[in-house]
């Protein structure tokens, strides 16, 4: 239970937060309140399920998941660009990323600043997502705005997204790449799943990221073997099992996969 003067220093660190930002967009008045009025509520009532789902969003930082396309030898990208054009795959990743069971929420797609600047002028920011990009420059030229926020550190990111009122507004995370990024965030204890379209046809890369750590994920969910301009791929999806830290971690509940990951594996 919040007292009144957690509720009171939460409510600050909104308006701080938004100011901070530059960010005032993001959220809709609605939203805001709503964001408040969860605190506030909890003092006085039983949580529901998804006030608790929307509780453990505040959990700081924030878990998050890593979608991806890569070769077998871990290659994703050649010259700033991706080195294969696949529709399906694209389809894809804008379903995953965009879907939220809760209509009034929005998913975070986190990137580094040369994985923004390869997403064509007329793309960015992804729609209907918030856009956090990630830049230790002080004077980046990325536009913040509607859906675009900077931060400069992958902690700081999850430490936003973790904070009111991100964490009721934001139903779950991605990190979508590009190499740095996803050399930091892979295999780190946050990433609670990994969405891999595993490209099976050899293509020139020169920008790899390592490889998943089977000591801690497990092969969840892996489709049937697809084809698209002559590119051999699949989707799969690998959950965390165990942490690195604490060497004790089983998943129990999947909750927190997307809802058309469960039923692409009950097919
Ligand atoms: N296959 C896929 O799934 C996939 C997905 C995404 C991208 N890609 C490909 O990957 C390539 C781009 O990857 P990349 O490694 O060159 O660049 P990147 O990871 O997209 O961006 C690197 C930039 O991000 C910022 N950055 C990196 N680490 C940071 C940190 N810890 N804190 C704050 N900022 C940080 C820095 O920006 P500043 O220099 O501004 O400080 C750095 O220059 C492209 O070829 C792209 O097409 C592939």
């Amino acid at each position: 239970m919040l007292t009144r003067l957690q509720s009171n220093k939460l409510f600050s660190k909104v308006l701080l937060s938004r100011y901070n930002n530059g960010f005032p967009n993001l959220i809709s008045g609605s939203q805001f309140l709503r964001g408040f009025n969860e605190i506030t509520k909890h003092r006085f009532s039983v949580m529901s399920g998804e006030n608790l789902r929307s509780l453990s969003n505040c959990a700081s930082p924030r878990n998050y998941r890593v979608v991806v396309a890569a070769t077998r030898e871990m290659g994703i990208g050649k010259d700033g660009k991706l080195p294969w054009r696949l529709p399906s795959d694209l389809k894809f990743f804008k379903e995953l990323t965009v879907t939220t069971s809760d209509p009034e929420k929005k998913n975070a797609v986190v990137m580094g600043r040369k994985t923004w600047e390869s997403i064509p002028l007329e793309f960015r920011p992804l729609p209907g997502r918030l856009n956090v990009v990630l830049t230790r420059s002080q004077s980046s030229d990325i536009t913040t705005g509607e859906n675009v926020v900077i931060c400069g550190s992958i902690p700081s990111a999850l430490e936003l997204l973790a904070e009111v009122p991100y964490c009721f507004a934001i139903e779950k995370v991605f990190v979508i790449g590009g190499g740095q990024i996803f050399r930091e965030t892979l295999n780190a204890s946050g990433c609670e799943a990994i969405h891999i379209t595993e490209i099976g046809t050899s293509i020139e890369c020169n920008t790899f990221i390592p490889s998943i750590d089977s000591s801690c994920f497990q092969l969840w969910y892996s489709s049937k073997p697809l084809e698209e301009n002559n590119v051999r791929f699949s989707f799969a999806t690998y959950v965390r099992v165990r942490s690195r830290t604490t060497d004790n971690y089983e998943v129990k509940d999947l909750s927190f996969l997307p809802r058309m990951i469960v039923e692409r594996r009950d097919e």
